[in-house]
């Protein structure tokens, strides 16, 4: 028996994060979730949006799933999702996009993880105006060398690991030359450690023109806090939406496992959207905690679920509510 920390979420978290539950407990692996609320939910609770029995209870479980954090955009409190990185050190957001044949795109083949530097960057909280009249903003980029170290390591281990070929760099250090030139330079020197391994790198801009026209070329890719953020989005895009993009959170003790996407407030408690993005977070978790046919079972019931095309949502071009998607996954894993 596993114990696991449940956040479930704001807008539609509660309604993926139950439809995970569900198909967790479909494959038989026990499971006790620990619920805690954060963010808008723990507000309307009157509680800070990170109360400290989340971290509390995340700290002794070691492992935490959690449906996505509503943040108010341009004023309020910070936001959660970064706070909880930064708090718990998970250094490293892992984001594989995967193609499922039969979702609405126009790609095949694409088999990529993004590796995003989650701790410093852009979004490092370091911003404030810097005259009384509040007409001038600046916010830091703080990127350091254990920092850029660590995320690069983490990124050829995990290409060993599962069996990839190539590490891509992604960088914009023809223009920041401090930040990005040290980020580039400490990828270079990691990279000679890994003979076996390709090592290539690609200015932002063009790396984006480049996923859009080849990404069946790329493999692994490592970036920064700010760069991964916005690409590992255009790369869920690649493969038919944020519906279908896991993602992990992992620090050296601890490892928080969520959907790509957010709250999606427009859609909340209509039992509309995909949960299959937070199902697979449920999948890398489940091979975190070392049941990995249980996680594959999982993955290869969704991939069925899409190719079949009969209980598919919305942003897969169909009009299945989330709970009839769920039942299709669950009936695929009991059989
Ligand atoms: N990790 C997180 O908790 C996280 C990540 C991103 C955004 N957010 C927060 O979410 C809120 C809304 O942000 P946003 O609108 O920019 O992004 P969003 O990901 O919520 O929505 C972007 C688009 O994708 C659609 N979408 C998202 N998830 C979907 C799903 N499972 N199935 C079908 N369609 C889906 C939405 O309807 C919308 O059209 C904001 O408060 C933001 O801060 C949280």
């Amino acid at each position: 028996m596993y114990t696991v920390t449940l956040i479930p979420g704001d807008g539609i978290g509660p309604e993926i994060t139950e439809a995970m539950v569900d198909v967790l407990s479909a494959t038989g692996v026990k499971i006790e979730f620990e619920k805690v609320l954060a963010g808008e939910s723990a507000v309307e609770k009157g509680e800070t949006p990170l109360p400290a029995l989340v971290l509390d209870s995340i700290r002794k479980n070691k492992v935490a799933i959690k449906g996505p954090l509503t943040t108010p955009v341009g004023f309020g409190f910070r936001s959660v999702n970064v706070a909880l990185r930064q708090e718990l050190n998970l250094y490293a957001g892992v984001r594989p996009a995967v193609s499922f044949p039969g979702s609405p795109t126009k790609y095949e083949n694409i088999d990529l993880v993004m590796i995003r530097e989650n701790t410093e960057g852009l979004y490092s909280g370091i911003e404030h105006f810097i005259d009384q009249d509040k007409t001038i903003g600046e916010s830091i980029r703080v990127i350091s060398r254990k920092g850029s170290e660590r995320i690069v390591k983490f990124a050829f281990e995990y290409a060993l690991s599962h069996n990839r070929k190539k590490v891509t760099c992604i960088h914009k250090a023809n223009i920041l030359k401090v930040t990005c030139g040290l980020f580039l330079q400490v990828a270079r020197e990691i990279a000679k450690g890994y003979p076996q391994i390709t090592f290539e790198d690609k200015i932002v801009d063009n790396m984006a023109m480049q996923l859009v026209k080849n990404p069946q070329e790329y493999d692994v890719l490592v970036t920064t806090n700010l760069f991964g953020d916005v690409l590992s989005d255009l790369c869920a895009g690649l493969i038919g939406g944020l519906g279908l993009a896991p993602s992990a959170n992992i620090g050296e003790e601890i490892a928080v496992f969520e959907p790509v996407h957010g709250s999606a407030p427009k859609y909340a408690g209509q039992d509309k959207v995909n949960p299959c993005a937070c199902i697979l977070s449920g999948a890398m978790m489940l091979e975190h905690l070392g049941e990995k046919e249980a996680g594959k079972r999982i993955v290869k019931a969704v991939a069925d679920v899409i190719k079949e095309g009969k209980t598919l949502t919305y942003d897969l071009g169909g009009t299945a509510k989330t709970s009839e998607i769920t039942r299709a996954i669950i009936q695929k894993i009991i059989g």
